[in-house]
């Protein structure tokens, strides 16, 4: 995409879209294609709570509905408002999984940007269910 700062910029403004209403704990993703189109995600919440989606789930399946398949991506960059990095929950570890080779950078920021870490899936979902 561009320089990692100005990724993290756009991802600081990106996440003031998201719907977080109830755990007021907005999160922002955003998809790089090999092609490099961007796609965006925030998470997007709901009265009943387990029908809410996760900010990276909603980047994932932007993309995916833009034609993308396995071996398009390049790299998902998220933050959350937290001290720390937030890493992606079980659910967004399997769709991610569908998606992504080893070789996309999972990239994590905390909200300040100051905290980075930089996963592969194989990582976060070692021995993970497929068919
Ligand atoms: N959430 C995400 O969007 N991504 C994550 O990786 C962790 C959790 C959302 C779901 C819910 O809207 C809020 O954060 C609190 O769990």
């Amino acid at each position: 995409m561009h320089e990692i700062n100005e990724v993290f910029r756009k991802l600081q403004v990106l996440k003031k879209r998201a719907y977080a209403p109830y755990s007021n704990f907005s999160v922002a993703a955003m998809i790089e294609l090999k092609n490099g189109d961007v796609h965006e995600g925030v998470n997007v919440e709901n009265a009943s709570f387990p029908v809410g989606s996760c900010a990276e789930m909603v980047a994932i399946n932007a993309a995916v509905a833009s034609g993308a398949r396995k071996g398009d991506f390049k790299a998902i960059y998220v933050t959350a408002d937290a001290r720390n990095p937030v890493t992606p929950c079980g659910a967004c570890r399997q769709v991610m999984a569908e998606f992504f080779d080893n070789d996309v950078v999972i990239h994590l920021f905390n909200q300040d940007g100051t905290e980075h870490e930089q996963y592969s899936i194989d990582h976060l979902l070692p021995e993970r269910f497929c068919l």
